[in-house]
């Protein structure tokens, strides 16, 4: 079956129309303080972006950094689930409307991973987001790395927390639809001058008839790659078994990647572990065994 693929100037024509006139140049905005501060983010749902969250987190923390997670997914939040199901009764919300304090909100996973959790309830207020740069300042000065698991879409909430966030790493899916909705929240990210780490494609199945090729996500971002994180069923399976992905299974390819994307991102030499492909094969035969 032929695929079409995007010519260079059907690629351009797409940038032009998602960015205007946008300035190229991103102004360095860092927040004063120790950590670094790092939104995920998509512009679409569902690619990947707690899942992300929560793994990246824990191998940055396997690396020896203090890690905090926060969920800024205010009406849709998950993030304590994807911990383990664990949370903590002091949410983001009450500090936003500071009925609590930083420290008030911060738990202690038992992977040693900090998270401030937000509130899933339904019918709640969207909550004023002036104090979420405070925040993730405060939490930063005891962190290495603070994760931000941002929402979807491009609304002015979401704009509040780029502008909180010292940088931004995209995550999308191989598809067209993902792929532009990158493209648009990599243009907000430079309206607002905030700089991005690159862009982390997700669910890749590399399957060139039915997804995008790393170049065309490049071209079409006009973002470094920075990994491919392979499609995984256990991704969903770690999910159920509440344990996440990194140390549910610390050799699936998927976990590879993410931890290799954590040692990169903290400019460590990544490791790869010896006989993988072997121990994931073995892993696999004993599983269709015992089912
Ligand atoms: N590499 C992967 N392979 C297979 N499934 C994945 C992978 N990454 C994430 N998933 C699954 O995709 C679903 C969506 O993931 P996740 O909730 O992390 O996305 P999200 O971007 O945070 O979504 P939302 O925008 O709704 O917050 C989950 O069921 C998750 O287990
Ligand atoms: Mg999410």
């Amino acid at each position: 079956m032929e695929t079409k693929r995007f010519k260079p100037c059907e690629v351009a024509t797409f940038q032009f129309f998602v960015s205007g006139f946008i300035k190229k140049e991103t102004e360095l905005n860092y927040i004063m303080a120790d950590g670094r501060v790092i939104g995920i983010i998509s512009g679409k749902g569902g690619v990947g972006k707690t899942s992300l969250t929560v793994n990246m987190g824990i191998a940055l923390k396997q690396l020896g950094n203090e890690v905090t997670l926060v969920d800024a997914d205010f009406s849709a939040s998950n993030l304590g689930v994807y911990l383990g199901r664990y949370d903590h009764p002091v949410k983001i919300q009450k500090v936003l409307h500071d009925e609590a304090s930083v420290e008030q909100a911060i738990f202690r996973h038992p992977t040693g991973v900090k998270a401030i959790t937000s509130s899933n309830e339904i019918n709640q207020v969207e909550p004023d987001t002036s104090k979420l740069r405070e925040i993730l300042g405060k939490a930063s000065e005891t962190s290495d790395y603070v994760l931000v698991d941002c929402p979807p879409g491009l609304d002015r909430t979401v704009e509040n927390i780029i502008e909180s966030c010292d940088e931004l790493l995209i995550v999308t899916m191989p598809t067209q639809t993902s792929g532009i909705n990158a493209a648009q929240i990599i243009e907000k990210c430079k309206e607002l001058h905030k700089p991005i780490l690159g862009t982390v494609m997700n669910m890749v199945e590399n399957n060139p008839e039915k997804e995008l090729l790393e170049r065309e996500v490049e071209m079409m971002t006009e973002s470094h790659i920075l990994g491919k994180i392979p499609y995984d069923p256990e991704m969903k399976e770690s999910l159920f078994e509440n344990e996440p992905l990194v140390l549910y299974n610390e050799l699936s390819e998927s976990s590879i990647e993410i931890q290799r994307l954590s040692a990169n991102l903290d400019g460590k030499q990544f490791e790869e572990p010896k006989f993988a492909k072997l121990k994931r094969g073995l892993r696999n035969f004993k599983k269709n065994i015992s089912r």
